[in-house]
């Protein structure tokens, strides 16, 4: 016995659950041609399944934004936020998220994860509460696990079920903090917010709500779910990631809560990693500007989503409950999601593939996103491949 045996089992489930060839779970690019194209296994193929909302990581202005401040200030910064690794270009960043959400403060971290981690490790500790949705991203639950903070799971999407377990938790309240989503990841389902917010109100907790799959997506502004829900000052802090509609990468954290500032000394991940190239920043700024001057994109990328939603769901494959830019088709098998990952792959297409525990309940999922950058003509060659695959993917042997 051996601290190795435990990825030997792993190696023993990759043997036998995966085909000979490509690995669905370690994908390679080997070239990138747009924001929807590229060459996997030396073919040419559609991506359908990246996090590119809004196809910002080929917009001129943001390459050439980024290059500008490539060549101006060097690959990197080789500093934590806290020592050597905050340029103007972090802080005029932060200003300009506190801006955008009309909020008094703003935090940038190196990426969405940790500023989960460092936002919820930090907020609450031992002797607090954290009442958070069953399907939460997996940052949210590390998050929880290092506050040290007892955690409390409410069903997914379930107010009543929030309801129940707030009730029972008396004057604890005031040092509860919810934790639910935008858009959740896999299934691309909306948080019933409206409802949630109520909750808060009545119950007098926190609430924190993780914009990563909302942000640039819902709300006239493109500022979320809780834009959306029209609820924004029901939440006390919005967290959110650059790489998904900001197509880049790194974190966020906004709040009207003075005390988020302080965050910044005691958070471990804002502390001890490297904060994001001087690039990196000045592409997200500038795609903070293109999600505001160009609405456009939105609405582009909710036809998008209803095209292939409503295509889907007219050749009869099970989807998730509500229409958005995530559509997820559940297969029955991990068998049989995997033979259908790679006929797709085999005719051009990308999506992901995602088991347990990353889809919830058990499910076997090929989870496509849609992005404002794809054509009507790509939508339609997708839902045609689908087509052809369809008694592969849905026969019950
Ligand atoms: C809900 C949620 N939060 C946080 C993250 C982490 O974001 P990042 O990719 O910036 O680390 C993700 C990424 O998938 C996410 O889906």
């Amino acid at each position: 016995m051996g601290i190795l045996d435990k990825l030997n089992a792993i190696a023993e489930t990759r043997r036998t659950l995966l085909p000979p060839g490509v690995d669905p779970f370690n994908v390679v690019i080997d070239e990138i041609y747009s924001s929807t194209e590229a060459s996997i296994c030396g073919q040419r193929v559609l991506l359908a399944g990246t996090n590119n909302y809004l196809g910002l990581t080929f917009d001129s202005q943001c390459v050439e934004a980024a290059r500008e401040i490539l060549l101006k200030e060097g690959t990197g910064t080789t500093g934590s936020r806290m020592a050597n690794g905050t340029f103007s270009g972090h802080r005029a960043l932060e200003k300009e998220l506190a801006l955008f959400y009309g909020c008094s403060n703003a935090i940038v971290f190196s990426t969405g994860f940790v500023t989960n981690l460092g936002v919820i490790s930090t907020l609450v500790g031992p002797g607090d509460v954290i009442v958070l949705d069953g399907d939460s991203h997996a940052s949210i639950y590390d998050a929880c696990r290092m506050s040290g903070a007892e955690m409390i799971r409410f069903r997914h999407n379930n107010v009543e079920d929030l309801e129940k377990k707030l009730g029972r938790l008396g004057s604890r309240a005031q040092n509860t903090l919810i934790i639910v989503e935008g858009i959740y990841s896999m299934l691309g389902d909306c948080a019933p917010l409206k409802g949630i917010a109520a909750l808060k109100r009545k119950y007098g907790t926190w609430l924190l709500v993780d914009e990563a799959h909302s942000m640039g997506v819902l709300g006239k502004h493109g500022r979320g779910m809780s834009e959306a829900a029209d609820v924004e000052k029901e939440v006390d802090f919005i967290v959110g990631t650059f790489s998904k509609s900001l197509g880049s990468v790194g974190g966020y954290c906004v709040s009207n809560h003075p005390e988020l500032d302080l965050v910044r000394y005691v958070s471990r991940s804002y502390v001890f990693t490297a904060s994001p190239s001087p690039s990196t920043i000045a592409s997200v700024r500038q795609a903070l500007r293109v999600i505001q001057a160009k609405p456009e994109l939105r609405t582009r990328l909710w036809e998008n989503a209803e095209r292939l939603y409503h295509g889907l769901k007219q050749l009869g494959f099970e989807l998730g409950p509500d229409i958005s830019p995530i559509v997820a088709i559940r297969v029955a098998t991990k068998e049989k999601t995997l033979l259908a990952w790679k006929a797709l792959l085999d005719q051009g297409i990308y999506v992901n593939l995602v088991f347990p525990p990353a889809a919830p309940a058990g499910m076997s999922l090929l989870r496509c996103s849609m992005s404002a950058a794809h054509t009507t003509e790509q939508i339609t060659h997708i839902l045609q491949v689908f087509a052809e695959l369809h008694s592969l993917m849905m026969s019950s042997e």
